[in-house]
């Protein structure tokens, strides 16, 4: 398995994973506005460098944290320790720059994502009512300091 940085070639199967993904998918217009970015803010997960995309992770570092934004993983490859691998890569990423906070917003009723975060030893930090849309689920806000 490989991480590397997202390319603009990659932008239409990133959208297939992210509809098949969330309720209310990133548009075309935020991954677009992602992959211009440098240094990269959003990394995929492939098998070898001309596999298809299996996931990706996109993350933001602001002043001494990082942000994580986006996480999904292709529907037909959950399970096999894929989710975990990106969240590794981003957690040494911050090793890497010497970040010792990471926070991120998951809805409340996501358990197979708080359950990904807790194993790497995230914590509830405080809960957000009615972040999300279209439904008005709560947000929990989880945050890892290493
Ligand atoms: C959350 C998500 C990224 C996890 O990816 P994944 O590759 O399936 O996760 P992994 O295989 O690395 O799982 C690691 C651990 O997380 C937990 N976990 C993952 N999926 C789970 C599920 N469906 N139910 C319970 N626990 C789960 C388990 O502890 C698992 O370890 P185990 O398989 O040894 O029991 C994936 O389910 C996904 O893309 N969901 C839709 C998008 C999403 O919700 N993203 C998160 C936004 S905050």
């Amino acid at each position: 398995m490989i991480v590397v940085p997202a390319r603009m070639d990659d932008l239409p199967e990133l959208l297939v994973i992210e509809s098949a993904s969330f309720i209310q998918p990133w548009s075309r217009g935020s991954f677009l506005s992602e992959l211009r970015k440098m240094p990269p803010s959003l990394y995929l997960i492939r098998r070898e460098p001309t596999a298809c995309i299996l996931g990706y992770i996109c993350f933001w570092p602001v002043a001494d944290e990082i942000q994580m934004l986006n996480l999904a993983v292709h529907p037909d490859y959950r399970r096999q320790g894929l989710g975990h691998r990106l969240m590794a890569f981003l957690l040494d990423q911050a090793e890497e720059k010497g970040i010792s906070k990471v926070l991120l917003e998951v809805r409340a009723s996501n358990w197979a994502a708080i359950t990904l975060y807790r194993s790497l030893r995230f914590e509830v930090l405080y809960r957000r009512p009615g972040y999300y849309e279209p439904d008005g689920e709560d947000a929990l806000v989880m945050e890892w300091t290493g």
